[in-house]
């Protein structure tokens, strides 16, 4: 994928100074676009979720049957925290409900570049119906059920500096338009 943007990537690289935090919707495509991110960027990726996982030593959906929700939130609070105020340039992958934690909103606005991956509702009912690895979303109506996250969540997700719309083509696409606005947002040197 590097020879397509060595340009934008150089003038990306040279300019940024924090992680790049993606959030954002479950279903949105945040770790797919994140994953991609961090391989053309060359920076350590953090999928928050993964982390969680590694740190609960349980998967996420076990998590929150064995120790509740309110336990899971603690976890990704702390690892979004130590992803956060490590400082590093990476790309940090977070989980829907990262930010709903006003302190970790606070920390992760001033410290990182925030990327909204933003999709449409249609999109992540078909993306999220595919697994069954998420909690919040297990019962009921799924799309009843992202409409009243989507109430709550978008007034934070929309302080987001930068915005992404990731639709249902190709990944590189989403991948294009991520690197475009990160560099015209950085004020890069070179348009390539
Ligand atoms: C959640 C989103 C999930 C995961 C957990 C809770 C949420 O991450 O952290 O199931 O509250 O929206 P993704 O957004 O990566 O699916």
């Amino acid at each position: 994928m590097l020879p397509e943007y060595p340009d934008r990537v150089r003038d990306i690289l040279a300019q940024l100074n924090s992680p790049i935090a993606l959030i954002g919707m479950m279903g949105a495509g945040k770790s797919r676009l994140a994953k991609s991110l961090a391989k053309t960027l060359y920076l350590p990726l953090i999928d928050l979720d993964s982390e969680i996982e590694q740190a609960a030593g349980l998967t996420i959906p076990e998590i929150f049957d064995r120790l509740g929700e309110p336990a899971f939130r603690d976890i990704e609070a702390k690892a979004m925290r130590h992803a956060v105020e490590e400082g590093r340039k990476t790309v940090i992958a977070t989980g829907g409900g990262t930010l709903m934690n006003p302190e970790i909103a606070a920390l992760t606005f001033a410290r990182t570049l925030t990327m909204w991956v933003r999709a449409p509702l249609e999109l992540m009912i078909e993306r999220t119906s595919r697994n069954k690895d998420r909690p919040l979303l297990k019962d009921g109506d799924v799309e009843e059920k992202l409409k009243a996250l989507m109430a709550v969540r978008y007034p934070v997700y929309e302080k987001a500096t930068i915005i992404v719309d990731s639709h249902d083509g190709p990944a590189s696409e989403t991948l294009a338009q991520a690197l475009g606005k990160l560099h015209d947002h950085l004020g890069g040197s070179t348009a390539d």
